[in-house]
């Protein structure tokens, strides 16, 4: 499909410092986004240029094919949800999401029509005279969230929307926005520090860092092959231990061997191994691939974290249903294809064709 909006080569600096570096992302119609980084990396940057809030200084921005980059914010197809919903505190929550209507001199018949067609995807029918100070914090999210769908953008842009719900009511809300997405078919670009949220919302994740692009996929790519450190470690929890390819299939570990489903990296090559707590499980003493003593043990509810040391002095994290005792001797296992290998300095161009190679491999084996 064909992007409906493209950066290309996207740069953008505030008083010289430079805060996005030749950023290039392609967004198709229809798909939920999200962009995940640490505070500061140029999230919202990004989301004020898509706006036309801000100007780029080089690069260019395509939308259905043709330059915005001079196009005014008025007159893009797109509307902002703000960190703060930005709300009328003055005006009732139907003046609210009426305000955009009125400005460009809809009728009040239509005016009404959109307003309650709004209300009734944000499940918030009856709420229109209320005002904005006696509603929830959940429930104004859901006007901030009527206001810019009424105005029938294609692109919505969400800025760290939920942070400022509680737990469970942040749960709640990313049912409802993935049920909006899909109900209005609109492209969603949604943007936040929080990993979890991003793997359970997004069909699409971009995960940035200083201003630049790390790596961009689905949650489950993102997840089971993260391209670098960084990723690794932002996304859920991991063991990175530092390793040497001895050959294709085998990889060195603390000076062990173990069978890996990696190829076409040079003997001897350092790289950095990702593998998931989730991904190791405990056995006897003798039975795993290595023997670690039980350091210590937290219950998470649906599982336990149970910190191991080797034998050399190397931390193991697992997560397991099953307990283990503190100071006792266990086995760690896993699988090969647990082993997820990176090599410092690939880019995710380079790691994109070595892991395509392994899947066409995988195919010719089946
Ligand atoms: N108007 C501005 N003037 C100067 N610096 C800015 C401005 N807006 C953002 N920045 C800086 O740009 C960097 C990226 O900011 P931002 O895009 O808001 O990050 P994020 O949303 O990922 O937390 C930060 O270091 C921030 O201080
Ligand atoms: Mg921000």
């Amino acid at each position: 499909m064909e992007p409906i909006l493209s950066f290309k080569s996207v740069s953008k600096s505030y008083d010289d410092l430079q805060i996005l570096n030749k950023i290039d992302i392609d967004i198709e119609s229809g798909h939920f986004y999200t962009l995940l980084g640490p505070s500061g990396c140029g999230k919202t940057t990004i989301l004020k240029l898509i706006a036309g809030f801000e100007q780029i200084d080089n690069g260019d921005i395509i939308y259905q094919n043709k330059s915005i980059k001079h196009t005014p914010a008025n007159k893009r197809k797109v509307n902002t949800v703000f960190q703060d919903y930005a709300l009328f505190p003055h005006l009732n929550v139907y003046d609210n999401i009426a305000f955009g209507l009125k400005l460009k001199k809809m009728s009040k018949v239509e005016i009404k029509q959109k307003v309650q067609e709004a209300l009734k995807l944000v499940k918030l029918n009856g709420y229109e005279y209320r005002t904005v100070e006696e509603m929830s914090g959940g429930q104004k999210q859901r006007v901030a969230i009527a206001r810019a769908i009424v105005n029938e953008p294609e692109i919505l842009l969400l800025d760290e929307s939920l942070s400022a719900l509680d737990l469970k009511l942040r749960t709640e809300m990313q049912y409802e926005l993935r049920d909006i997405q899909s109900r209005l078919g609109i492209t969603f670009i949604f943007v936040t520090h929080d990993q979890e949220e991003a793997l359970a919302l997004s069909d699409y994740i971009f995960v940035m860092k200083d201003g630049k692009i790390q790596q961009f996929g689905s949650p489950t790519d993102i997840y089971d092959e993260p391209v670098n450190r960084f990723v690794a470690d932002f996304i859920g929890e991991s063991n990175i231990v530092e390793g040497e390819m001895v050959n294709d299939y085998l990889v060195n570990i603390y000076g062990q061997d173990f069978v890996c489903v990696d190829m076409g990296i040079p003997e001897k090559q350092h790289v950095e191994v990702v593998i998931r707590p989730e991904d190791i499980t405990l056995t006897d003493a003798q039975e795993g691939l290595f023997e670690v003593t039980v350091d210590a043990m937290l219950f998470r509810g649906v599982h336990y974290e149970i910190n191991c040391i080797d034998r050399k002095g190397y931390e193991w994290m697992i997560h397991s249903t099953k307990k283990a005792e503190v100071g006792s001797k266990v086995g760690l296992y896993f699988e090969p294809e647990a082993i997820h290998i990176m090599v410092p300095g690939e880019t995710e161009k380079e790691f994109d064709k070595r892991i395509e190679s392994y899947e066409d491999i995988d195919h010719a084996q089946n």
